[in-house]
């Protein structure tokens, strides 16, 4: 069977550091390495809207931008196909049919949707197309007949929700639709990068991203006034390496080609932490080797955002293409579905002799 993989964001606010190492670097890579029939990248905005459909305005915004980072960090539209949720229908039709395969029970356990509705307050008044937006996921991955899904750990109940929702589809009507797999990210490190103040999570309303467009001397003042080891005060002092952002950041970025170029004294990234740990050496000097690293990563991003900026049309234009080849795409498994599913009325005249 061939493969292919389905993924997306939410756009609600721009990409930074912590996206590009959990997701969008491996997606481009995914793109690359030639193993999949086809990439499909989604920009959620009815998802989005779930939860922000007061705010319409702050979706639209980000669309544009969800779809900047995407270009700049390498995704291709030759090669993968980058479209808008909301512009294929017909993934409200498959959604609208799983949902009489889904308790309501089953969605308020989903520990994702538990999660959120927490942290929104919800309680008693959760909005029902807020807690249906498992069910809609379902319909976007299986509309594509999706076999990878590569997703942060967060989404892992989303992808078992849709595979349930996959089995009773297959069992009640006929074998139409394909279970797929999640493909989380290799390391644990790139799973969840810490914010440059320490804290467990990189996010805009703590001020503690690095972000993709971010210019290069805030890059660099960010770096060097990350949190490291709160008893590393003199150079000569031990240090520790374990909960130190700075190693943090250089485990998931750090290449051992990066050391002949910025700090030959050392070999690789086990040198530089043993000699932390033995104590001599300076915050500033491992300061400074991130930045370089973060530079170069970076600046062929901010380049290619700058480039596409310049031509908005251009990248609704991509938007558009990519939706409509989405929309063909999906055509074909609905009409197996409502086959399965006997809805299909018309196509079946003939039986009596119409
Ligand atoms: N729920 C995902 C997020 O919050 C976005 C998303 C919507 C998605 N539909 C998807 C991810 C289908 C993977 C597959 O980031």
């Amino acid at each position: 069977m061939s493969k292919i993989i389905l993924t997306g964001d939410r756009p609600t606010g721009r990409l930074h550091l912590g996206h590009y190492v959990g997701s969008l670097k491996r997606r481009v890579e995914l793109q690359n390495s030639g193993e999949f029939e086809k990439v499909l990248i989604m920009i959620a905005d009815a998802q989005a809207l779930t939860d922000n459909f007061d705010n319409p305005e702050k979706i639209r915004r980000n669309i544009v931008e969800v779809a900047l980072d995407y270009l700049a960090v390498g995704l291709n539209p030759a090669v993968s196909t980058l479209f808008i949720q909301s512009q294929i229908p017909e993934l409200t039709e498959f959604t609208f049919y799983y949902m009489n395969l889904v308790s309501v029970a089953r969605l308020h356990r989903n520990p994702t949707v538990k999660a959120e509705v927490q942290l929104r307050n919800f309680e008693e008044s959760i909005p029902t197309g807020f807690l249906c937006y498992p069910i809609s996921q379902a319909a976007d991955i299986t509309a594509f007949k999706a076999t990878t899904v590569p997703v942060g750990e967060d989404q892992l109940p989303m992808i078992e929700q849709t595979r349930e929702i996959v089995r009773k589809f297959n069992s009640i009507y006929s074998e139409v639709l394909v279970e797929p797999e999640a493909l989380l990210p290799e390391n644990s490190i790139c799973m969840r990068l810490p914010g440059t103040d320490g804290k467990a999570k990189m996010s805009k309303s703590l001020g503690n991203c690095i972000n993709l467009e971010d210019e290069p001397e805030d890059i660099r003042q960010k770096i060097m006034s990350m949190y490291t080891d709160p008893l590393h005060i003199q150079v000569s002092d031990p240090g520790h390496v374990e909960g130190n952002a700075v190693f943090t950041y250089l485990d998931a970025f750090c290449r051992t080609e990066h050391f002949k170029e910025y700090l030959p004294e050392y070999h690789n990234l086990e040198e530089l932490k043993e000699h932390y740990t033995r104590g001599g050496l300076g915050d500033v000097k491992i300061k400074k080797f991130l930045n370089s690293i973060i530079q170069a990563e970076l600046e062929p991003i901010r380049v290619r955002r700058k480039e596409y900026e310049k031509d908005i049309a251009a990248v609704y234009e991509i938007l558009k293409k990519g939706s409509e080849t989405a929309r063909e795409l999906v055509a074909e498994t609905l009409d197996e579905v409502k086959r399965a599913m006997k809805i299909n009325y018309f196509d079946t005249m003939s039986d009596f002799g119409l």
